[in-house]
């Protein structure tokens, strides 16, 4: 398939591009970027007064398959990937059964390469059966195509299972993510401690759940030398404890998600106790969201990831406290992250391609994240202009989890080319 994209305005942080350009594509590859290229035969995509980015790359998104497939399968995911401007997704090995062997990584790869709208990348569990005891194999894991390690969903709550999974995972170069949540001080918690968990009359997970976890991988990152990736952090308290342990070189990257960043525990009271607000962490305080996106802007914070947690209805229309824990975001991310954080002054639109593309790339050792010649053509288009509230049921995600339904936003992606084919947008 021949394309080129003519007339947008190129923003590419990897090489430092930000201007006016056309790009054309042959065959899933960028063959040449510049001005005024001619279509010779090949479909033109006008992007006029449009921005045009590298695909972005979300590094946690839960595919709910194999097991699970009534909220979410390969196929839907990667579609609603694609509405939502991704090119490229690390799954969760949270599935049923969990992604703990090369079998099970093989099936998610295969089913991914049949019925995937855009690329696949299995992250492993760092523990057999997701239990905390025994290390999975973590080269045999690596061989099959994991990216990553992580126990998402839970814990690894024996610090020297930890340890020992930094070690062997630093032989493979490979990144140990963890989901960090000390489960007793978090009890049978509902959302974030503090006075919004009293005035709501709801069960409070407290701030120091999560940061005491974080410091324990933090001192075992420094005394392994293991590659530490800390998943959804959301309080002021871990992103100053990642800020102290970079300044001392510890080898840490970390991720916030889109909701952490923009709502607030007070909304779950102000939403009518909507379930879709119940998430794992808990949306925090004003002050952890200022903290959380002071952290991104300064480079501590190094990724924005969506933790993509669909889930059925039947699982969210129940009392707050049987609901499950988690936001369906893929269909939103970018637009919400354009509006609110570019919108609102916080991040650049440079800014905000380094951490949804180039450093999740560069984290997780993806070759893409960059618009370059001789690269992997995966693009995303969008219109910076177009205003559209949110409506769930245009999601192509079958979780319609969004606690952002009726919300207006701006930037959505137009149209998504993954390896050279238009996966979204142009009439698809
Ligand atoms: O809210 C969450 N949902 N947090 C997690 O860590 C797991 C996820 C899920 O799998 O539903």
């Amino acid at each position: 398939m021949k394309l080129v994209v003519k007339g947008g305005r190129v923003i590419d942080p990897g090489t430092g591009v930000d201007g006016l350009m056309d790009l054309r594509i042959e065959d899933g590859t960028i063959v040449e970027v510049g001005e005024n290229l001619k279509p010779d035969a090949a479909k033109v995509i006008d992007a006029t007064g449009k921005v045009v980015i590298p695909g972005l790359i979300d590094v946690h998104t839960h595919l709910r398959e194999p097991g699970y497939e009534w909220k979410e399968t390969i196929a839907t995911g990667t579609r609603a990937a694609a509405a939502g401007g991704f090119t490229a997704v690390c799954c969760m090995p949270n599935t049923n059964p969990v992604l703990d062997n090369p079998g099970q990584v093989t099936y998610v790869l295969e089913k991914a390469r049949r019925e995937g709208k855009v690329a696949v990348y299995p992250i492993g569990c760092i523990t057999k059966g997701s239990r905390g005891e025994e290390l999975t194999e973590i080269g045999y894991l690596r061989e099959a195509g994991v990216v990553g390690l992580s126990d998402d969903g839970l814990p690894v709550e024996n610090a020297e299972v930890m340890r020992c999974a930094l070690e062997y995972a630093r032989m493979f170069n490979l990144p140990v993510i963890s989901h960090c949540e000390d489960r007793h001080l978090a009890g049978d918690g509902v959302m974030n401690w503090g006075p919004a968990s009293t005035a709501a009359g709801l069960k409070g997970i407290p701030a120091s759940a999560e940061e005491v976890m974080v410091a324990r991988d933090l001192i075992l990152a420094a005394a392994t030398g293991g590659r530490l990736h800390l998943a959804h952090i959301s309080t002021a308290g871990s992103v100053r404890l990642v800020r102290e342990a970079k300044r001392r070189g510890v080898a840490v990257t970390c991720e916030v998600t889109p909701h952490h960043l923009t709502l607030t525990d007070r909304f779950i009271q102000e939403s009518g106790y909507d379930t879709n607000t119940k998430v794992n962490p808990p949306l925090r305080t004003d002050a952890d969201v200022a903290a959380l996106r002071e952290g991104l802007a300064d480079g501590t914070i190094d990724i924005i990831a969506t933790d993509h947690a669909p889930h059925h209805t039947d699982d969210k229309e129940v009392e707050y406290n049987y609901a499950a824990f988690g936001i369906s975001g893929l269909d939103t991310a970018l637009p919400l992250m354009v509006t609110e954080l570019v919108g609102g002054g916080y991040l650049t639109l440079n800014q905000l391609v380094e951490k949804m593309c180039l450093n999740p790339a560069r984290v997780f050792g993806l070759s893409r994240g960059r618009i370059e010649t001789g690269g992997r053509a995966d693009l995303t288009i969008i219109d910076p202009e177009e205003r559209r509230t949110v409506d769930v049921s245009r999601f192509y995600s079958l979780g319609k989890n969004s606690p952002f339904l009726g919300r207006e936003l701006t930037g959505w992606p137009v149209v998504t080319i993954a390896a050279g084919v238009v996966v979204h947008g142009e009439g698809k």
